[in-house]
Protein backbone atom coordinates (compact mmCIF):
# COMPACT_ATOMS: atom_id res chain seq x y z
CA UNK A 1 0.00 0.00 0.00
CA UNK A 2 1.48 3.51 -1.15
CA UNK A 3 1.00 6.32 1.38
CA UNK A 4 0.42 9.36 0.19
CA UNK A 5 0.20 12.71 2.43
CA UNK A 6 -2.11 15.06 2.46
CA UNK A 7 -0.83 18.35 2.58
CA UNK A 8 0.55 21.53 0.77
CA UNK A 9 2.68 22.17 4.06
CA UNK A 10 6.47 21.91 3.01
CA UNK A 11 7.62 20.97 6.68
CA UNK A 12 5.27 18.07 7.18
CA UNK A 13 6.08 17.03 3.83
CA UNK A 14 10.28 17.29 4.21
CA UNK A 15 9.19 15.12 7.66
CA UNK A 16 7.55 12.63 6.07
CA UNK A 17 10.39 11.98 3.73
CA UNK A 18 12.92 12.06 5.96
CA UNK A 19 10.64 9.08 7.85
CA UNK A 20 10.88 7.62 4.27
CA UNK A 21 6.97 7.09 4.77
CA UNK A 22 5.65 9.07 1.87
CA UNK A 23 5.24 7.90 -1.86
CA UNK A 24 3.26 11.38 -2.51
CA UNK A 25 1.32 13.62 -1.81
CA UNK A 26 -2.28 14.79 -2.42
CA UNK A 27 -3.06 19.02 -2.48
CA UNK A 28 -6.29 20.71 -2.74
CA UNK A 29 -7.33 24.19 -3.07
CA UNK A 30 -8.15 24.15 0.89
CA UNK A 31 -4.74 22.63 1.91
CA UNK A 32 -3.31 25.34 -0.36
CA UNK A 33 -5.48 28.08 1.16
CA UNK A 34 -4.46 27.20 3.96
CA UNK A 35 -0.88 27.45 3.90
CA UNK A 36 -1.43 31.38 2.90
CA UNK A 37 0.63 30.30 -0.56
CA UNK A 38 0.19 31.05 -4.41
CA UNK A 39 -1.67 27.90 -6.16
CA UNK A 40 0.40 26.52 -8.64
CA UNK A 41 3.31 27.51 -7.25
CA UNK A 42 3.20 25.94 -4.36
CA UNK A 43 2.12 22.44 -6.77
CA UNK A 44 5.41 22.96 -8.48
CA UNK A 45 7.59 23.60 -4.86
CA UNK A 46 6.09 19.93 -3.76
CA UNK A 47 6.83 18.18 -7.01
CA UNK A 48 10.26 19.20 -6.62
CA UNK A 49 10.50 18.20 -3.71
CA UNK A 50 8.63 14.59 -3.63
CA UNK A 51 9.71 12.15 -5.99
CA UNK A 52 6.20 10.20 -6.42
CA UNK A 53 2.98 11.57 -7.70
CA UNK A 54 1.79 14.61 -6.82
CA UNK A 55 -1.91 16.01 -7.44
CA UNK A 56 -2.63 19.12 -8.22
CA UNK A 57 -6.26 20.23 -8.66
CA UNK A 58 -7.95 21.99 -11.44
CA UNK A 59 -9.88 25.11 -10.44
CA UNK A 60 -12.05 25.48 -13.17
CA UNK A 61 -15.18 24.09 -13.71
CA UNK A 62 -15.95 24.64 -17.40
CA UNK A 63 -14.34 22.04 -19.77
CA UNK A 64 -12.00 24.76 -21.47
CA UNK A 65 -10.80 25.54 -18.33
CA UNK A 66 -10.30 22.36 -16.70
CA UNK A 67 -8.10 21.19 -19.80
CA UNK A 68 -6.17 24.49 -19.94
CA UNK A 69 -5.57 24.40 -15.92
CA UNK A 70 -4.82 20.40 -16.18
CA UNK A 71 -2.53 21.18 -18.82
CA UNK A 72 -0.31 23.64 -17.10
CA UNK A 73 -0.40 21.78 -14.14
CA UNK A 74 1.19 18.79 -15.41
CA UNK A 75 3.70 20.93 -17.58
CA UNK A 76 4.94 21.55 -14.30
CA UNK A 77 6.57 18.22 -13.55
CA UNK A 78 6.35 14.87 -15.18
CA UNK A 79 4.79 13.37 -11.04
CA UNK A 80 2.15 16.05 -11.67
CA UNK A 81 -1.25 14.07 -11.64
CA UNK A 82 -4.39 16.02 -12.42
CA UNK A 83 -6.60 16.01 -9.93
CA UNK A 84 -10.81 16.35 -10.75
CA UNK A 85 -13.68 16.69 -9.71
CA UNK A 86 -16.39 13.81 -10.39
CA UNK A 87 -18.66 15.80 -12.19
CA UNK A 88 -19.84 15.09 -16.15
CA UNK A 89 -17.47 17.98 -17.37
CA UNK A 90 -14.71 16.43 -15.03
CA UNK A 91 -14.90 12.93 -16.55
CA UNK A 92 -14.94 14.57 -20.03
CA UNK A 93 -11.55 16.26 -18.96
CA UNK A 94 -10.53 12.67 -17.57
CA UNK A 95 -11.18 11.29 -21.10
CA UNK A 96 -9.16 13.80 -22.99
CA UNK A 97 -6.37 14.50 -20.28
CA UNK A 98 -5.69 10.29 -20.76
CA UNK A 99 -5.58 10.50 -24.47
CA UNK A 100 -3.21 13.31 -23.68
CA UNK A 101 -1.09 10.70 -21.34
CA UNK A 102 -1.85 13.13 -18.21
CA UNK A 103 -2.60 10.98 -15.41
CA UNK A 104 -5.41 12.19 -13.24
CA UNK A 105 -6.39 11.75 -9.86
CA UNK A 106 -10.68 12.05 -9.54
CA UNK A 107 -11.69 13.78 -6.49
CA UNK A 108 -15.03 14.17 -4.66
CA UNK A 109 -15.96 10.16 -5.27
CA UNK A 110 -18.40 9.39 -2.55
CA UNK A 111 -20.42 6.22 -4.33
CA UNK A 112 -19.28 2.77 -6.28
CA UNK A 113 -21.38 4.45 -9.78
CA UNK A 114 -19.37 7.68 -9.72
CA UNK A 115 -16.10 5.06 -9.26
CA UNK A 116 -16.79 2.75 -11.91
CA UNK A 117 -17.28 6.17 -14.07
CA UNK A 118 -14.13 7.28 -13.28
CA UNK A 119 -12.34 4.40 -14.48
CA UNK A 120 -14.12 4.05 -17.14
CA UNK A 121 -13.30 7.65 -17.98
CA UNK A 122 -9.44 6.69 -17.64
CA UNK A 123 -8.56 7.71 -14.08
CA UNK A 124 -5.04 6.85 -13.00
CA UNK A 125 -6.73 7.20 -9.76
CA UNK A 126 -9.86 7.40 -7.77
CA UNK A 127 -10.63 9.43 -4.64
CA UNK A 128 -13.47 8.05 -2.31
CA UNK A 129 -13.60 10.87 0.74
CA UNK A 130 -14.21 7.82 3.83
CA UNK A 131 -13.91 10.87 6.50
CA UNK A 132 -16.75 13.11 4.95
CA UNK A 133 -19.21 10.09 4.50
CA UNK A 134 -18.62 8.62 7.68
CA UNK A 135 -19.67 12.54 8.78
CA UNK A 136 -23.01 12.00 7.61
CA UNK A 137 -23.95 8.46 9.05
CA UNK A 138 -22.67 6.77 5.45
CA UNK A 139 -19.85 3.63 5.46
CA UNK A 140 -16.66 4.75 4.15
CA UNK A 141 -15.29 1.73 4.44
CA UNK A 142 -17.69 -0.19 3.18
CA UNK A 143 -17.55 2.09 0.11
CA UNK A 144 -14.04 1.42 -0.03
CA UNK A 145 -14.71 -2.74 -0.04
CA UNK A 146 -17.23 -1.94 -3.15
CA UNK A 147 -14.64 -0.16 -5.52
CA UNK A 148 -12.05 -2.42 -4.84
CA UNK A 149 -14.65 -5.54 -5.33
CA UNK A 150 -16.01 -4.09 -8.82
CA UNK A 151 -12.10 -2.60 -9.84
CA UNK A 152 -11.23 -6.46 -9.22
CA UNK A 153 -14.01 -8.05 -11.75
CA UNK A 154 -12.41 -5.54 -14.80
CA UNK A 155 -8.79 -4.72 -16.05
CA UNK A 156 -9.10 -1.55 -14.96
CA UNK A 157 -5.80 0.52 -14.32
CA UNK A 158 -7.37 2.84 -11.86
CA UNK A 159 -5.84 2.56 -8.53
CA UNK A 160 -7.90 3.60 -5.61
CA UNK A 161 -6.87 6.36 -3.15
CA UNK A 162 -8.36 6.20 0.09
CA UNK A 163 -8.91 10.06 1.10
CA UNK A 164 -10.25 12.17 3.93
CA UNK A 165 -8.75 9.71 6.41
CA UNK A 166 -9.34 11.19 9.63
CA UNK A 167 -7.40 8.73 11.72
CA UNK A 168 -5.31 5.21 11.66
CA UNK A 169 -8.09 2.75 11.62
CA UNK A 170 -9.18 4.47 8.45
CA UNK A 171 -5.34 3.32 6.97
CA UNK A 172 -5.84 -0.27 8.55
CA UNK A 173 -8.89 -1.08 7.55
CA UNK A 174 -8.20 0.37 4.13
CA UNK A 175 -5.23 -1.91 3.51
CA UNK A 176 -6.87 -4.98 4.64
CA UNK A 177 -9.45 -3.86 1.82
CA UNK A 178 -6.36 -4.25 -0.99
CA UNK A 179 -6.93 -0.44 -1.43
CA UNK A 180 -3.84 0.69 -3.32
CA UNK A 181 -3.19 4.30 -1.40
CA UNK A 182 -4.06 5.99 1.33
CA UNK A 183 -4.03 9.88 1.47
CA UNK A 184 -2.80 10.83 5.15
CA UNK A 185 -2.35 14.17 6.77
CA UNK A 186 0.57 14.57 8.62
CA UNK A 187 -1.15 14.03 12.12
CA UNK A 188 -2.43 10.69 11.23
CA UNK A 189 0.85 9.63 9.82
CA UNK A 190 2.42 10.31 13.32
CA UNK A 191 -0.35 8.49 14.78
CA UNK A 192 0.17 5.32 13.20
CA UNK A 193 3.58 4.98 14.62
CA UNK A 194 2.74 5.11 18.23
CA UNK A 195 1.43 2.54 20.91
CA UNK A 196 1.32 3.47 24.69
CA UNK A 197 3.28 -0.05 24.99
CA UNK A 198 5.78 1.18 22.29
CA UNK A 199 6.51 3.69 24.35
CA UNK A 200 6.08 2.50 28.00
CA UNK A 201 8.60 -0.81 26.89
CA UNK A 202 11.58 1.74 25.93
CA UNK A 203 11.43 3.85 28.58
CA UNK A 204 11.41 0.27 30.64
CA UNK A 205 14.41 -1.19 29.13
CA UNK A 206 16.62 2.30 29.42
CA UNK A 207 15.76 2.49 33.13
CA UNK A 208 16.47 -1.10 33.73
CA UNK A 209 20.25 -0.82 31.73
CA UNK A 210 20.72 2.65 33.65
CA UNK A 211 20.12 1.15 36.75
CA UNK A 212 22.89 -1.25 36.00
CA UNK A 213 25.57 1.84 36.76
CA UNK A 214 27.20 0.46 33.37
CA UNK A 215 27.55 2.09 29.87
CA UNK A 216 27.40 1.06 26.42
CA UNK A 217 30.58 0.14 25.63
CA UNK A 218 30.50 -1.73 29.31
O1 LIG B 1 -7.58 15.81 -0.28
C1 LIG B 1 -8.91 15.50 -0.19
C2 LIG B 1 -9.37 14.95 1.16
O2 LIG B 1 -8.41 14.08 1.69
C3 LIG B 1 -9.92 15.97 2.11
O3 LIG B 1 -10.10 15.48 3.40
O4 LIG B 1 -10.57 15.86 5.80
O5 LIG B 1 -11.13 17.66 4.13
O6 LIG B 1 -12.48 15.58 4.26
P1 LIG B 1 -11.13 16.18 4.45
Amino acid sequence: MQFFLDTANLREIETGLGWGMVDGVTTNPTLIAKEGKSYLPTVAEIARLVPGPVSGEVLATDLAGMLDEGRRLAGLAPNVVVKVPLTPVGLSAVRSFAAEKIRCNVTLCFSAAQALLAAKAGAAYVSPFVGRLDDVGESGMRLIGEIVEIYGNYPFDTQVLVASVRHPMHVVEAAALGADVATIPFKVLEQLYRHPLTDAGVERFLADWAATGRRFED
